[in-house]
């Protein structure tokens, strides 16, 4: 059987284009493939440096994973930190990984032109990926697009050290979905909490209805047909949280002239509102009994340091340590 695995940065509460980017796909993969799920809280490390801050973020994440359907019944979840194994490995794959490779990575590329100094942890970042990854014979990885070169990065390693040693690692595939791949923003840009242009997942009713009546549109009037109706924002993400008939209507009825955009945004509200609705029932269920929710997290973690180490023993015994 396949085995899908996909880290989460404990970096921040989680919106709607982490739901529908990357939370969705990996948690219907949970139907066809063993799934890996793990919050990557050393990764955290390379832009927080708030010990209280991560603590209650990497409770969040797994709190919003579970809510929105990851099943610990069938799926193994942990905390990355919990396996420290992952640090033994990137260790020796990061002998044979070339600086040059390091050095073209857009992550840190980005980081550094934007003026955030650079430490070694944000440099050797995508080493500890592909660790993350070689340590439990991935074989695919869902992933957003910004992440797709951090696995090209991972097959070169991999089948680097196959090469250099003898085959040991399982080579994987990032595995993106087309369709969601960049979910707009309130202003139209890529949603990130970098940009400020998130709706929430499990956001306070009162301010995310304020956020989405909030949505900049253009001064057209309500008559006015918009033959650009579907580069729409709040249509875009109408059709993530509505049933397809009820947005091609709504797009439909703003091509043709006479949807106002009130009208439209106070739909979005609704749809976004009851789409989530059963997550946040189970969401406040499980954060009424964390004693519950650590415990889940201690098993996956003795399921995932089986697995991983396997694994390094292999590669132990591979390169001759
Ligand atoms: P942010 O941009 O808010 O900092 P992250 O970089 O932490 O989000 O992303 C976590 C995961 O969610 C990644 O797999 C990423 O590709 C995905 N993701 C983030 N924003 C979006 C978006 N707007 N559309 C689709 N996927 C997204
Ligand atoms: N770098 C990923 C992100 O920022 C998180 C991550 C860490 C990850 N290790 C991983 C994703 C391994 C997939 C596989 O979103």
């Amino acid at each position: 059987m396949s085995r899908t695995l996909t880290g989460i940065q404990p970096s921040g509460t989680l919106h709607i284009g982490n739901y529908f980017g990357a939370m969705r796909p990996a948690i219907d993969a949970q139907a066809k493939a063993e799934c890996y799920f793990f919050i990557a809280d050393y990764h955290s490390m390379t832009s927080l440096w708030d010990s209280t801050q991560r603590r209650r973020n990497t409770l969040d994440v797994a709190l919003d994973w579970l809510a929105c359907g990851l099943d610990p019944a069938r799926s193994v979840f942990w905390k990355q930190s919990d396996v420290p194994e992952v640090a033994e490995l990137m260790w020796i794959i990061g002998t044979l990984t070339p600086m040059g490779l390091l050095e073209r990575a857009h992550s840190y590329k980005d980081k550094t032109a934007k003026g955030i100094s650079a430490n070694f942890g944000l440099f050797a970042y995508p080493v500890l990926m592909a660790a993350d990854i070689l340590l439990y014979d991935t074989h695919r990885v869902p992933v957003g697009k910004d992440q797709k070169q951090h696995v090209e990065m991972t097959r070169d390693i991999a089948i680097k050290f196959n090469q250099t040693y003898s085959e040991t690692f399982v080579v994987p595939e990032s595995v993106i979905r087309e369709d969601v791949a960049v979910v707009p923003g309130l202003d139209g840009q890529k949603m990130s909490k970098s940009y400020g242009n998130t709706i929430d997942i499990f956001g306070d009713e009162k301010a995310t209805k304020k956020k989405i009546m909030g949505i900049v549109m253009d001064s057209r009037t309500p008559q006015e047909p918009k033959p650009d109706a579907d580069k729409n924002v709040a249509i875009q993400l109408l059709k993530l949280v509505a049933p397809e008939e009820v947005s091609t209507d709504y797009e439909r009825r703003l091509r043709e002239g006479g949807l106002g955009y009130g009208d439209l945004k106070k739909a979005l509200f609704e749809h976004y509102w009851t789409y989530f609705a059963p997550y946040r029932a189970k969401r406040a269920e499980l954060a009424a009994n964390l004693d519950h929710v650590n415990a889940l997290l201690r098993d996956g973690a003795a399921k995932a340091r089986a697995t991983a180490n396997g694994v390094l023993g292999r590669a132990r015994a591979a390169c001759g340590l």
